[in-house]
């Protein structure tokens, strides 16, 4: 049992030995002369975005802790980025891997999950972390659960964690210790992980987290009422949940944003056009945020760098943020939010008033 679980750790390590660090992109921004703004591009990991980090460590976290031996069969609750990544490395072990994910989920990363010969779970509107420990059970299976291990499975002091990468990477800028990072939050892992990091280190970066519409996150920051669920899922796939997850660490974060989810969705038509590609939803997110505090810095006369995430790319939301079709049938008009990001672009100043 102890030789398979020691190649097992061993394949993790050469595939992550054949990867490289993921890139740190300069967005240029000329009406904000004196406020860099950088997205670090998560979509380039093998399975295509930032929770290749976090699969990676969940499972390295199961192995050594012995919850994942030969033939263990792995369960996950996830909304969709983290088991497409999940699926790539039980496949690499031989593991047979089971998503129980919202039937809503993208068509794409359904593909994506089976191409790595994981099964998808598809629930109507229930309850994806009951169904999955109960498959788990039933299976006498390992249920993996994200929501829960996000924030421990990952080594917050450094170890080539994401901050670490960040940080050796904005090393030869000119103002190389970011005022902002900011990010959005499905799990928090993220954050939770970002937030250790710049205290530990004690950079006086501010580590700033966006929150979508059907999201309790940001209502639980501002009241810490750990009880606060709401009923519709985030229709910004990834980030923003529906009760306050384990993982969600609000002690670690310094300020909150809340971004409708219109607003995420013209950010990433927006980035599109600057940057000549695709990026998901989330990104919209962070970006919306960023550039609202990057307004500010401006408005106040501060010369500094702003760091957020580029978190998956937009081939996996063809069907959905990037078809006219599908945001006019949801009732999402971008024309305000466009008009909006277009005069930041042009004054880098942001409008206060919709
Ligand atoms: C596309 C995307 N962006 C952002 C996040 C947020 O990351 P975290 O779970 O670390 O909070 C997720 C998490 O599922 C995601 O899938």
């Amino acid at each position: 049992m102890r030789e398979w679980v020691n190649q097992a750790i061993a394949r993790i390590e050469a595939d992550f030995q054949r990867s490289s660090d993921t890139h740190l992109i300069q967005v240029e921004l000329p009406a904000l002369p004196n406020v860099d703004f950088y997205l670090k591009d998560e979509s380039t990991h093998p399975s295509g975005s930032l929770k290749h980090r976090l699969a990676r460590s969940l499972f390295l976290y199961g192995l050594c802790n012995g919850f994942i031996t030969e033939g263990t069969p792995i369960i996950e609750s996830s909304s969709g980025s983290t088991a497409v990544s999940e699926a790539y490395f039980a496949k690499l072990l031989g593991l047979r891997f089971i998503a129980v994910m919202p039937r809503a989920t993208s068509k794409e990363k359904i593909e994506q999950i089976r191409f790595y010969q994981g099964e998808c779970h598809l629930v109507d509107n229930g309850d994806i972390y009951g169904e999955a420990r109960r498959l788990a059970k039933e299976m006498d299976g390992h249920y993996i659960d994200q929501f829960t291990n996000a924030e421990r499975v990952t080594d917050w002091r450094g170890n080539n964690n994401i901050a670490d990468s960040i940080f050796a990477q904005m090393s030869s800028e000119r103002f190389p210790e970011p005022e902002w990072i900011v990010v959005s939050a499905g799990t928090g892992g993220t954050s939770a992980t970002l937030g250790r990091y710049l205290r530990y280190r004690k950079h006086r970066t501010q580590l700033c987290v966006a929150d979508p519409e059907n999201s309790v996150f940001f209502d639980y920051y501002k009241t810490g009422d750990e009880s606060i669920t709401i009923r519709q899922g985030s229709n910004v796939e990834g980030i923003g949940r529906p009760r306050v997850e384990p993982s969600f660490i609000a002690t670690v974060i310094d300020h909150m944003i809340k971004v409708p989810d219109e607003a995420s969705f013209a950010t990433i038509h927006f980035l599109q056009r600057l940057l000549n590609r695709q990026c998901g939803g989330s990104t919209g997110t962070n970006v919306y945020a960023a550039f609202q505090l990057m307004a500010q810095m401006h408005h106040r006369g501060q010369s500094a760098s702003v760091v957020s995430l580029l978190c998956d790319g937009g081939e996996r939301y063809q069907h959905t943020y990037y078809n006219d079709n599908w945001l006019s049938q949801n009732g999402y008009d971008l024309t305000a939010y466009t008009n909006r990001l277009d005069a930041f672009y042009h004054s880098g100043e942001f409008p206060v008033v919709l």
